[in-house]
Formats: C-alpha cells, structure tokens, sequence
C-alpha cells in the first residue's frame, strides 16, 4: 500500500516542510479547521493541525467574549491526547487569571457538536493548584483541586517581595524588609519561612513601631494565603514531563495589599523554569555529543497565560516582564514555548507581538487593538487587518491564523472542547 500523503489532507501550521515531511503530523494539535466560503455559515474543510513538538511564540487576541480562554482549552485539551512518547517530553503550565480550566477534568456535555467533528467528550488528567489558604473553600464547594501551590520564601529577593506588596523604595517598610530579608538570608540561606521574616520585624532595632506594624499586618496577610513557604513547591512538580498543571492565581484577584501576588507567581516559576532549563539543555547536549538519544529529566516547557497584558504590559514596571520577555526572545534555543492570550493587545508589550511567529485572532473591533497588532502584517497577507476582522463571521470560535513558519493566512473555526467550558458567559437566568 502506497504511503498517504497527509501534507495534501490537513493543514498542518508552525511547521517546516522539512519537519513535516519528516514527522507527518505527529506532535501537532488539532485546533480547528479552515473557512472554505464566505458568510455567516460558512463550509468548513481541512483540520488545521498546530505543531507543538518545538518551541513556539503562539498569541491569541480578540475582544471581550471573542473565544480567547476557549481557544486556550482546545490546545490544552491536544497536550492531553499527544502519543505516550511525545508527552513525556513536554510538560505544560497554565496560569489561570479567571479560575475556569479546573472543568477541564470533566467531559463535555455537548456530544452532538462534538459528534459533528468526530470527536467524544472526554476528561482531563490535569493537575489543578491552588492558593493554601483558600484550599478549604475550594474543597468545600466539591471543586476537584489536587493541591496548593507553595513558592519558598528564601528564594524570592527584595525586589521580588517589594514587587509582591507594590512598594517602591519610597516607603519606609520596604526599606525595613530589605534590612531583614538580606539579614535573614545571611544567617539561614535559604531555609526560612514567613514566621522568621515576622519575627525579625519585630525585632529590628532600628525601624519605628508604626512602621514595624504596617509590615507585619502585610506579612500576616501573606501568611494567611499560604503563599510563602519555608520549602514550597518543588518546580519538579509543576514542569514535569507530561503533566498539565493548572495555576489558578483567580483567588489573588481579591488580594487587598497583595496585589503583585500573581506577577510573583509567574515571574518565580519563569525564573526557575529558565535557570532549571538552561542546565538540563546542557545535559541533553552532552548526551547528543556522545551519541546518545535525546533525552533529560526535564521536559520543554509550554506555558500559556491568559490575560497576558497583565503580566507583559507595554509601559508599566511588573516583576513577571523581564522573565517572560527573555523566554520570548531566546526561547527557542533552551525549548520554552508560550501561549499569550489578551484582550488587550494595545497594552501588551510589543516585542510580545513582534516576536509571536503563530497568530490567532478571534474578532477585534476596538481600533487601538487592531492597529497594535498591525505591525505583524505580514507581506504574504493582502489587505488590512480591519477588512479581514470585518468580513470574519460572527458566530463563537472564528479567528485568523497567520503562520509566519510557512508564511500562510487563513481563517478557521476552532474545534468544540472535549471538555466541559467554563468560561460560559454569565446569565442571570437559572435555567
Ligand atoms: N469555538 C467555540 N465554539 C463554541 N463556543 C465557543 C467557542 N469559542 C468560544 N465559545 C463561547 O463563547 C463564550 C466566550 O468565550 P471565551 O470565554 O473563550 O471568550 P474570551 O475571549 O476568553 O473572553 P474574555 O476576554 O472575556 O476572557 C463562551 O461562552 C464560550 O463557551
Ligand atoms: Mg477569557
């Protein structure tokens, strides 16, 4: 039997022809398939298949609505059903601003959509954490969460503790928690929780007793997230080959005078993941150079963020910026790939949407967006962005791909989720 030619059947994006003609379609994600006709209804043909087997800069816009967290679901729903070998080598990390990817345990109720695409509904193995000290409420409400997520004290620096509190050089507590965090770290490395940081403030010889205060009543709230600890989580256990780990920092929304929480999540784990990365690169190479298999305890990493204007925005300081920016710029190398999501691509930085080289855009109508994104109009694409939003049909799950690998264009309607959404639009209606 003659070898089929699957590069004639589907749609295959972020991928060489080398690549392709090499590896087929495994290690590509089935996000959608591709717009054949015009209209509200349009036919629909070809899979589009994302390749997901090396490191990509993927961005996803669109407005309020659009399909964005959607979209997110589908290709996390993919890393889940990649073959045995392929998975064990990538291991993807979710920040969820919004807390709506737990439900990605549960199967889709929507089987006759699902059939439609020959799909089934199906559950997820995906780890979900949560902040410490709201596990309770979580567990309370039968949300099925696997645990907390913990980061350790002693490896956050002043810069990281000024940012978690929003404070600037400028005031007085910060300059008392710098004194104490280096005295600290001096005297037990990094083998100290939040208890010894409150003790040591009240200690101090130094500061007043109003400024003593303030620190603690923040240090105190700290505490009572359980965010801080004196081991915290093993980055092991979040970046580990063939997990989905799902980070839902939605609870930080809420946290009054806490309000960097989330940037330190994501500036930390990037961190990490960074340092971790860079050294086990190594060790493959090494491996490479006496002939050996590609292979190392830690994985390729993707790591997708909704919301990503928060953490990357254009003309703010955040602590997160410089960690993600430089996985933007030299991820490739080392094996990090990120799915940034925003509503706002206007206030997302922009090497962020220079550097993106797969596009996806569900239907933007706010014109400051639409020309942030224009810088990306590529010569292989005809016409402008607005004409392309404006002839977009504008039922759920529309969006424009741009691959700058192969140097396509197309629009596409992503494929329903296998698993239960829960980004439904609130409806005040019980029924
Ligand atoms: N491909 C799709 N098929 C069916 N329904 C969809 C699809 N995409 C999105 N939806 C529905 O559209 C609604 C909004 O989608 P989603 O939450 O993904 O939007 P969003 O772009 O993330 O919005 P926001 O900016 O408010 O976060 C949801 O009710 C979702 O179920
Ligand atoms: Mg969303």
């Amino acid at each position: 039997m003659a070898d089929i030619d699957f590069t004639n059947k589907n749609t295959i994006v972020g991928r060489s022809q080398e690549d392709i003609a090499k590896y087929k379609e495994d290690g590509t994600a089935y996000i959608g398939k591709v717009v054949m006709s015009s209209g509200e209804n349009p036919v629909l043909g070809r899979k589009v298949l994302m390749d997901v087997s090396r490191p990509h800069v993927v961005l996803v816009c669109g407005k309020r609505g659009g399909g964005k967290s959607y979209s997110l679901g589908v290709l996390i729903e993919e890393f889940a059903r990649l073959s045995p070998e392929l998975k064990k080598r990538i291991s993807v990390i979710v920040i969820d601003m919004v807390g709506i990817f737990w439900t990605l345990k549960i199967p889709s109720k929507q089987e006759k959509d699902l059939l439609e695409w020959g799909l089934t509904p199906q559950g997820l193995d995906v780890q979900i954490l949560v902040p410490k000290g709201k596990l309770d409420f979580y567990r309370e409400k039968q949300i099925p969460v696997d645990g907390p997520l913990t980061l350790r004290a002693g490896e956050l620096d002043i810069t990281e503790w000024m940012a978690l509190f929003r404070y600037t050089w400028h005031d007085t507590e910060a300059v008392l928690l710098g004194r104490v965090i280096e005295d600290l770290k001096e005297k037990m490395g990094v083998r100290f929780g939040i208890e010894e940081v409150i003790s040591a403030v009240e200690l101090d010889p130094e500061s007043d007793s109003l400024t003593k205060q303030a620190l603690k009543n923040r240090l105190e709230m700290a505490a009572q997230w359980g965010l801080l600890e004196k081991e915290g989580t093993k980055i092991k256990d979040i970046a580990q080959g063939g997990k989905i780990t799902v980070i839902d920092v939605s609870a930080y929304r809420q946290a009054i005078g806490m309000e960097g929480t989330k940037d330190i999540i994501v500036g930390l784990i990037g961190k990490k993941l960074f340092e971790e990365r860079m050294l086990y690169r190594k060790e493959e190479e090494m491996r490479l150079m006496k002939g050996l298999g590609r292979e190392s305890s830690m994985p390729i990493v993707w790591m997708m963020i909704d919301e990503a204007h928060m953490f990357m925005p254009k003309d703010e300081p955040n602590i997160a910026l410089n960690v993600l920016l430089e996985w933007v710029r030299v991820g490739r190398q080392p094996g990090w790939s990120l799915v940034l999501a925003t509503q706002r691509p206007n206030k997302l930085h922009p090497d962020a949407i220079s550097q993106c080289d797969i596009f996806i855009s569900h239907r933007m109508t706010a014109q400051d967006d639409i020309m942030a994104v224009s810088q990306l109009r590529p010569s292989y694409m005809h016409g402008d962005f607005d004409k392309v939003y404006a002839e977009m049909p504008k039922g759920k799950g529309y969006a424009l791909l741009l691959d700058d690998n192969a140097e396509s264009i197309y629009t596409i309607k992503t494929r329903p989720r296998l698993t239960w959404d829960g980004g439904v639009t609130a409806n005040a209606f019980t029924k």
